[in-house]
């Protein structure tokens, strides 16, 4: 079998805390399987890298048997080997090459970001490009033209915090559990989101750059006044349902308006959103509604794709053997890469 798009493609994730197996043909999902791990890092209020990998370790057995099972075989596996925690990448990436040396399949290594991306693939219909991509995860914020099927130019990313990580900073600030970004969107559900006047940094700086170090920083001044080591930082006036509500709506604006900005920029017709970020639902909304006015048609993946899966691993997957892409038993990890 040649092309990729007919080939029943495994997708394998573990590049931060979700153990995820599926199984994806012709852009639909024949089996998913996500293993959180949100109790274990929980305590820490963040991922704990070792906790992490030694979870996936437990978990991804159980995955992709779930995956598998009596089902159909793969004919090739597509494994996230960038960017991320590098000794959960090294567990996924493990697997995929015992799996691929052990059934004579062919492998093709995937870049995270440019899988949040193809997630949209997975829609029905999909969404065809020229297009402009906004991702924002918990550890990046960037925005992507694909001016054809199968590229991903890079136009901006963030310069210090990631989107993800803002809400989760804020969350920790606010005394709300981690992850951040639903309890901020729980909790923000009946608050004011004009209750506090929050910055917008570099909201309409002409670049596709983001900053949100500024705005958690601006969090903490109006929690605790110029003395940091407050202890009592959320009593006071405001409530933390309005000071939730107030910084959902200011990293939603941002996004949003930098996304749309982009697209416009480009001439592009549609707007693509993804990433953990992406199942927000004031962002969904604010993005929808500014890509209407603009004219700009917005495909927004169910939640369940925006956060990490491995459906959208194959779905890239599948473009890059399409491609003719193969990748050799020696591939490795590479945490860092762009
Ligand atoms: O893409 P993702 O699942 O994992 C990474 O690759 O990082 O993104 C995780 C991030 C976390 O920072 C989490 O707080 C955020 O996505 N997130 C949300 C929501 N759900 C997850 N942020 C805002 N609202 C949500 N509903
Ligand atoms: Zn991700």
């Amino acid at each position: 079998m040649g092309r990729g798009e007919g080939m029943r493609v495994l997708g394998i994730d573990t590049s931060c805390d979700e153990t995820s197996v599926a199984l994806v043909e012709r852009g639909r999902i024949l089996a998913s399987k996500v293993l959180g791990q949100d109790a274990l890092h929980r305590p820490f209020g963040g991922v704990v890298p070792e906790i992490a990998a030694r979870a996936h370790a437990e978990k991804f057995l159980p995955a992709l048997a779930a995956c598998l099972g009596e089902g159909p075989a793969p004919d090739a596996i597509a494994v996230t080997n960038r960017p991320g925690l590098v000794g959960p990448l090294l567990v996924g990436l493990s697997a995929a090459k015992a799996l691929a040396f052990a059934k004579g399949l062919p492998i093709v290594g995937v870049h995270h970001l440019e899988a949040h991306v193809a997630a949209a693939y997975l829609l029905d219909p999909p969404p065809e490009p020229p297009f402009v991509a906004l991702i924002a995860s918990g550890g990046h914020t960037l925005l992507y033209d694909v001016p054809e099927r199968g590229r991903y130019v890079r136009l901006g990313q963030t310069q210090d915090d990631a989107a993800g990580e803002c809400f989760d900073k804020i969350a920790a600030l606010l005394g709300l559990p981690y992850p951040g970004g639903p309890s901020i969107e729980k909790a923000a559900k009946d608050g004011d989101p004009r209750a506090v006047d929050l910055p917008r940094p570099m909201r309409d700086d002409p670049s596709d750059d983001f900053s949100f170090s500024g705005l958690k920083t601006a969090m903490l001044y109006r929690l605790k006044g110029q003395d940091a080591r407050r202890k009592d930082p959320t009593k006071g006036p405001v409530a933390v349902a309005d000071l939730a509500a107030s910084a959902q709506e200011a990293i939603a604006d941002i996004l949003s308006a930098k996304a749309v900005r982009a697209a416009k920029r480009l001439s592009r017709k549609r707007l693509v959103i993804g990433g953990g970020v992406a199942a927000n639902t004031r962002l969904r909304e604010l993005v929808a509604e500014r890509g209407r006015a603009a004219g700009i048609a917005v495909s927004i993946p169910p939640r369940s794709l925006c956060t990490d899966n491995a459906a959208m691993v194959a779905a890239r997957g599948s473009e890059l053997l399409e491609a003719g892409k193969r990748d050799g038993l020696d591939l490795d990890a590479d945490p860092y890469s762009e």
